[in-house]
């Protein structure tokens, strides 16, 4: 699988038709996402976040402008980009370790030892012949996540995958996707609410307007790993995204 994934996002527009009215979601974005970055995307609930990732995945497909990976354009789905969900969407007939092992299965592959090792990652190693319905909200986005990243893809798309999990196992498994991103050299494009979150992960951060959404701020964190949330660098740059969302930050 080709690593190097260059992602180009060229006046991209999207409409709905929600009760036969057009919902204008995504307004002329346009964006380059280079090989190995890790870009977040923040913005209002429901300003089309997700609806942008679903065609990035090649889910959907834009009513306007294109999406390009290597200068190809977006048509289809492609196992080398894989999506963990903002709901995570295990299969409720297969235990947690069939779930992670579905995509070799698919390909006909067997790798135990990544299925087992990815499962001690997440803590659920205990927890292999669970079926979803037995899990909490929280392991069941474990095991999503678990099922993403056994497959090594090169382009990993995340909506809020850490939305679920408690503020402890939240801060372990960020320190993971920095681990594992800088391990697997993946590109990563995810989505958060979690100004923190964004600054000590991301290398770029994309911040966006309400519906329909526009690019409205982009923040390049050249900054090492591990990240310390009091460092003066990052607390500007909170400063600066608290304000263009609107808010003040000092509070
Ligand atoms: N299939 C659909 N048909 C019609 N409207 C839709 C559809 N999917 C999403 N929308 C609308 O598009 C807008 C953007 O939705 P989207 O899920 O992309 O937002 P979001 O930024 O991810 O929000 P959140 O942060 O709450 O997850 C919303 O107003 C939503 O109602
Ligand atoms: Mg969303």
């Amino acid at each position: 699988m080709v690593k190097k994934q260059k992602i180009e996002i060229n006046h991209l527009s999207h409409n709905y038709n929600l009760n036969n009215n057009e919902l204008l979601v995504l307004d002329n974005i346009n964006l380059i996402i280079k090989s190995q970055e890790f870009v977040i995307i923040l913005g209002p609930s429901g300003c089309g976040k997700s609806t942008l990732l679903r065609m990035i995945a090649g889910l959907e497909q834009p009513s306007n402008g294109s999406i390009q990976v290597n200068g190809h354009e977006i048509t289809k789905a492609d196992p080398s980009r894989v999506v963990v969900f903002q709901d995570p969407t295990l299969y409720p007939w297969l235990t947690v370790w069939d779930n992670v092992n579905l995509g070799y299965k698919i390909r006909k592959e067997k790798n135990d030892q990544a299925v087992q090792s990815m499962l001690e990652l997440i803590g659920l190693e205990n927890f292999k012949s669970a079926y979803p319905h037995q899990l909490s909200g929280g392991m069941a986005q474990r095991v999503a996540l678990a099922r993403a990243l056994v497959n090594d893809p090169s382009i990993l798309i995340l909506d809020e995958p850490l939305g679920k999990l408690d503020s402890l196992t939240r801060i372990t498994m960020q320190k993971e996707l920095v681990h594992l991103w800088r391990k697997r050299q993946f590109t990563g494009i995810m989505v958060t609410h979690d100004i923190e979150e964004a600054l000590l992960l991301a290398t770029r951060i994309i911040v966006m307007r309400q519906r329909p959404a526009h690019i409205i701020g982009e923040f390049r964190l050249n900054m090492s790993y591990p990240r310390h949330r009091d460092s003066e660098e990052l607390i500007k740059i909170r400063k600066d995204i608290f304000h263009l969302l609107g808010h003040q930050s000092d509070w």
